[in-house]
């Protein structure tokens, strides 16, 4: 149910310098997902009457990404007044004239924050019936963040930013982790006083604890349980940080659903990616994307799998697969490369060394070794041979190969594609395929060998080669 008194306007103008990136920052994946888009999912879970996102630096991508992750955000751009106050006076403007509820303020770049957290805050901001209750944090190492400036009584007087804090002030361990909840009166009021009088030059919303106090009204701080919680995202270092922890997360809560994790280190598993119960993840394995996994399925190790499903009690060992389907106890893999439209049937096998593309596979027909097959679909039950490459490009256009069930291929054999081999047909070993070849035929178009009897006497004399045939009785002729 939503809340008609809750707002949440998400800060995402910043320019984000430190990561030195030509992407803007919010849209560095985690877990498979812009950073932004843990920020929104959060928003959503608080059930808000309204989320607002503030935008400026990479205007467009940004602002693309937003609505594609979250399509009832509103969007709104920052003017070339800095700073996180003028962000939320924009956002605020956004909103409704009359609504005269709660606004959180969140960061774009601080991911890890979760809903529970955040209702914690409001709760308390709501209890105490305050004008602004600051998400603050202990932490370490203060340097960069602002700091939460109490009086002798513990009560909160004010936020400093690091660039204009005296020495004593750089001293505090409690920090502003850039989240609030503000009575939207009270933003509405104190915002258009903020001016940009700072080291930075900037409408620092921070400013508005200060103003509030001044007022009389009651301004809080509360400590999130745990300052990682809080941590944003400025620099690469972080970046990598924030997603081990994320995804230590992730694997745990997979292995109390009954995944077994050989190695939650070498694990990495994206956010919108399911697993059922008794799959087995050997270590260096990527659960990618969009992925689902079903029951009993064995993924690894070494494997990366995109945006695939994989069925139940399949296989799937040292292989790399994107948008590819793969059936109940079918096999993948050692070194297999599915890429998109790989659709493999139910028992089915795509082995060693083995590159498909838009190929489906019918349910227990094998492509075990060293083979390409591309544009292609085979029947049920059809073997195809060691070493099998399907042309299916003649270099402008891309053409299909059709195989029927219960096909043996034999090695070595090239398909020219467009061609179809029917049903229960065979092709010998060598074979250039460049006809169809009827149902229940056998296909060979392999010159006659001829042998020259005593050829390595004559013309390898003396090598080991010579040695050898000698010994096995060989005469040389003339
Ligand atoms: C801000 C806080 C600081 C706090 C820290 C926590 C202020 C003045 N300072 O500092 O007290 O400890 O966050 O990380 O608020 N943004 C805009 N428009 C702008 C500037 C920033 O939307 O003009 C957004 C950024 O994209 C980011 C967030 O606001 O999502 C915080 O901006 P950032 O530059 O990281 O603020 P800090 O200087 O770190
Ligand atoms: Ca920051």
């Amino acid at each position: 149910m939503t809340d008609p008194r809750l707002a949440v306007i998400v800060l995402a103008a910043g320019q984000g310098t430190r990561m030195k990136s030509s992407r803007a920052k919010v849209l560095h994946p985690l877990a498979g997902v812009p950073l932004i888009g843990h920020v929104l999912a959060t928003a959503r879970e608080l059930s808000a009457a309204h989320i607002v996102t503030v935008v400026r630096h990479e205007r467009d991508a940004v602002a693309t990404a937003i609505l594609d992750l979250l399509p009832e955000a509103i969007v709104v751009d920052q003017d070339e007044v800095p700073g996180t106050g003028r962000a939320v006076e924009l956002g605020l403007a956004a909103l409704p004239v009359d609504f005269e509820g709660d606004v959180v303020v969140v960061s774009g770049d601080v991911p890890l924050l979760d809903a529970g957290t955040l209702g914690d805050l409001i709760a308390a901001h709501r209890a105490e019936s305050a004008a602004v209750t600051v998400l603050s944090a202990v932490v370490d190492d203060a340097t960069g963040y602002g700091r939460i400036v109490r009086d002798a009584s513990g009560s909160v007087l004010r936020i400093v930013e690091q660039e204009d804090a005296g020495a004593d002030e750089r001293e505090i361990l409690e920090i502003n982790s850039g989240t609030y909840v503000f009575a939207a009166g009270a933003l509405r009021s104190g915002l258009p006083r903020i001016d940009v009088a700072n080291a930075q030059g900037e409408k620092y919303l921070t400013d508005m604890i200060e103003l509030l106090r001044a007022a009389g009204s009651v301004v809080e701080a509360v400590a999130a349980p745990d300052s990682w919680m809080v941590e944003g995202v400025n620099d690469r270092v972080q970046l990598a940080r924030t997603a081990a922890r994320l995804n230590a997360m992730i694997v745990r809560g997979w292995q109390l659903a009954g995944v077994t994790v050989q190695d939650p280190a070498t694990t990495w598993i994206d956010i919108r990616s399911t697993l059922a119960e008794d799959v087995e993840l050997l270590p260096g394995t990527h659960i990618a994307g969009a992925t689902t996994v079903a029951r009993g399925a064995r993924i690894g190790p070494q494997t990366t799998l995109t945006d695939c499903e994989v069925g139940e009690d399949a296989t799937v060992s040292r292989s790399d697969a994107t948008l590819a389907v793969i059936g109940a106890g079918a096999s993948v893999g050692p070194f297999a490369y599915l890429r998109p439209g790989t659709e493999l049937g139910d028992k089915g096998k795509i082995g060693t060394f083995v590159e498909t593309k838009n190929a489906k596979i019918g349910a227990g027909s094998k492509v075990p070794h060293l083979s390409y097959v591309g544009d292609t679909t085979v029947g049920e039950g059809s073997n195809i041979g060691a070493g099998t490459i399907t042309a299916n490009y003649d270099g402008v256009n891309k053409h299909a190969t059709v195989v029927g069930s219960h096909v043996r291929t034999g090695s070595h054999n090239v398909f020219v594609a467009p061609v179809r081999i029917g049903d229960g047909a065979y092709t010998g070993a060598g074979t250039v395929v460049r006809k169809d070849v009827p149902a229940g035929a056998l296909a060979i178009n392999v010159a006659p060998q001829r042998n020259m009897p005593g050829w390595v006497a004559q013309n390898r004399a003396g090598t080991a080669a010579a040695v050898a045939a000698d010994a096995a009785g060989s005469e040389a002729t003339d």
